[in-house]
Formats: C-alpha cells, sequence, structure tokens
C-alpha cells in the first residue's frame, strides 16, 4: 500500500477588473499588438484598492471547498505560494485560515516566485507522504499589480493578480503510476541568477516593498531549456514519458515559452492547457488558475495525467506530475 496526495477539489478567483493591452497604451510607450505578439496576452486582471493577496487566497480556498464538498474544519494544512504577501508577517496563510474560519492546523507560506505553486505542491505532498497531515489546501495567490514599476514599458505588461487553490487527500494507492494522485516532484533552484529577475527593495534592505526587475530574454533563454528538462525528469522519475501525457499545465508567463516547451517535451499544444491571453503571469497563481479553468472548461477529467511545470526568479524551476 502506498499513500498518494489525491486532488480532491479545486478552484480559483480573479479580480473583477479587467486590464486590456490598450489600457497600457496610454501609460508607455507600447502596442497592444506587441504585447500579443510577443507574449501571447490579451487582459489581465488587477485587484481593487484594499483588496489583498489573502483576500484572492481566501475567495479561491472557498471555491476549492466547495468544489470538495468539505468545510474548513476538514483541513489540517495550509501551504500558501506567495511573493507578494499582504504583511511581511505574518503568513498571508494563515490571514486566508482565519477568513475560511479554520481555527485548527496549521498554514504557512512558500516563496518560489513563479515557481511557487510547484514548490508548495511539492512541500505539501511531502506533509501527506510523511502523515503530519491528511488533507492539505495549496493556495498560489499574488497582487503582482502592487510590485510592478508603471513606467517600465517591458515588466508592467506582462503580470496580472488571482489566485487558485487546490485541496489534496490522503489516499491508498496501488504505488504504480496508474495511481491517482502526485506521482512524482523535481525541484531545483540556482541563486547564481538573482539578477535576472528580482525585486529591488524589501525588509532587510531598503525597508520598501520595491519593484520588479527582470531582464526577460535572459529568463527567456533558461525558461524552455530548463522546462523541458524538469518535466522530463519528473515524468522519468514517475516510470511515464511524455507519451502518456494527457495534460501539461505550465505556469502561464509566455505563450513562445509555453509552446517552446511543449515542442521540446513533444508534446502538441492540443494537450496544453493555455489561460495567458486571460490571466498575464500570475506568478505562483498561474498554475492553480489554469488547473482550475482547465477542469471548468471540461479540459482536464478524472484519471487524466497532469504535468505542471515552472520557472520563476532565484532562479527557482521545477516540475509536479499527477493523475487528475
Ligand atoms: N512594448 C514595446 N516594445 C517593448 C516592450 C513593450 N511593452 N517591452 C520591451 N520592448 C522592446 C525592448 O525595449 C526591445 O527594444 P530594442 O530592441 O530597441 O532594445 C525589444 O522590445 C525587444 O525586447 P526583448 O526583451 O528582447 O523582447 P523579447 O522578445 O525577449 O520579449 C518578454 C520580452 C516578453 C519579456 C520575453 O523575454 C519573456 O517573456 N521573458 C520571460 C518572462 C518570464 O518567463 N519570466 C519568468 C517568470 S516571472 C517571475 O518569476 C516573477
Amino acid at each position: 500500500m502506498t499513500i498518494r496526495a489525491v486532488v480532491r477539489g479545486v478552484g480559483h478567483y480573479l479580480p473583477a477588473r479587467v486590464v486590456p493591452n490598450s489600457e497600457f497604451e496610454t501609460l508607455v510607450d507600447t502596442t497592444d499588438e506587441w504585447i500579443r505578439s510577443r507574449s501571447g496576452i490579451e487582459q489581465r486582471h488587477f485587484a481593487a484598492d484594499g483588496e489583498t493577496t489573502s483576500d484572492l487566497g481566501a475567495n479561491a480556498a472557498k471555491a476549492a471547498l466547495a468544489d470538495a464538498g468539505m468545510e474548513a474544519s476538514d483541513l489540517d494544512a495550509i501551504v500558501l505560494a506567495t511573493s507578494t504577501a499582504d504583511l511581511t508577517f505574518p503568513s498571508a496563510a494563515t490571514m486566508v485560515q482565519a477568513k475560511i474560519g479554520m481555527t485548527n492546523g496549521f498554514a504557512f507560506d512558500v516563496q518560489a516566485v513563479c515557481a511557487g505553486f510547484v514548490f508548495a505542491l511539492a512541500n505539501a505532498n511531502a506533509l501527506i507522504l510523511s502523515g503530519q497531515a491528511k488533507r492539505v489546501m495549496v493556495i498560489g495567490a499574488e497582487t503582482f499589480s502592487r510590485i510592478l514599476d508603471f513606467n517600465d514599458r517591458s515588466t508592467c505588461v506582462l503580470f496580472g493578480d488571482g489566485a487558485g487553490a487546490l485541496i489534496l487527500e490522503a489516499t491508498e494507492g496501488q504505488g504504480t503510476s496508474a495511481d491517482q494522485g502526485i506521482l512524482s516532484t523535481d525541484l531545483h533552484s540556482d541563486g547564481s541568477y538573482r539578477d535576472l529577475l528580482y525585486v529591488d527593495g524589501g525588509v532587510s534592505t531598503t525597508g520598501t516593498s520595491g519593484h520588479l526587475r527582470m531582464q526577460g530574454n535572459q529568463v527567456f533563454r533558461h525558461a524552455v531549456e530548463k522546462l523541458a528538462e524538469t518535466a522530463h525528469t519528473a515524468l522519468d522519475k514517475a516510470g511515464l514519458g511524455p507519451g502518456d501525457v494527457d495534460w501539461i499545465v505550465p505556469h502561464q508567463a509566455n505563450i513562445r515559452i509555453i509552446e517552446g516547451t511543449a515542442k521540446r517535451m513533444q508534446v502538441p499544444m492540443e494537450r496544453v492547457v493555455v489561460t495567458v491571453q486571460d490571466h498575464g503571469n500570475t506568478s505562483a497563481a498561474s498554475i492553480p488558475l489554469a488547473l482550475s479553468v482547465g477542469k471548468a472548461r471540461g479540459q482536464i477529467k478524472t484519471g487524466d495525467l497532469l504535468v505542471t511545470e515552472a520557472i520563476g526568479g532565484g532562479l527557482s524551476w521545477g516540475s509536479v506530475v499527477l493523475r487528475w
């Protein structure tokens, strides 16, 4: 008998305000055509004044609980991936815990920027496999609009706000790749790439929250290569290959990265869940958002084999293979 962390529910939340590319034409020297052709993004959502990352996360968490038919008190833990928490401390996870009315268990944040949800999933899986928790809510929630420099056309057009949540439950499996649940994880980081993608402020440096800085074309080069490699490694670990994949659910940063990675993995685009056109890059929220939207569209079905992969600041990158 093998314990597996099996998906019991999924949900998402997007702030009401939709920001089309055309809005940026009035802010910086850019065009809708440039943004679409270079990134695939058509619009993104921005949180309202006073709407915080934990508000977005709590709404996604409530949607996932409803999908699973569970109460907040059924959960043992919340693992929340974010780089844009409400406050320096306490964690956004504990704020979500309070907002959904959960007073038992434990909650903490994971920070691996755009790779955050993959890192959070791997941590939640480890909590379940070790027996520390039976039911874990895994959330990706971000308000990247709060750390954008709206004078920098090379970054401000790319990001958006949102949240997605997944509930994992310990379930007995057979120990084979036919099991439902998380089948393998593969995580990496290399801090020597710090300057490619960072925020130029923080508690122990400037005392401010700072703004996002990115050498986009350098990150792009690393992205396709590292994402395809980690996805292959995770599939190998699960005893599976690209031909077994029903859906790649990638981090939604740029359609060209998504297409390049799928091509390297030899998986056709018909088997890739794509939401970047509607959400922009929502960092740690992008994969759970895509999982929730992919299920709602009728793409992702019970028994499907999914590969999630993401790369972000650090650099940090990784992949999780799971059967839905
Ligand atoms: N509008 C018009 N022109 C622009 C804009 C804009 N919004 N932004 C940049 N340009 C210009 C540049 O100034 C440059 O002009 P130049 O040739 O005169 O110098 C030209 O467009 C080309 O710039 P590049 O940066 O080379 O363009 P590229 O094709 O690489 O696309 C992009 C840029 C979209 C940022 C791409 O590199 C990318 O997606 N990179 C990866 C992003 C990513 O995946 N990040 C990881 C996750 S994010 C996280 O962890 C927080």
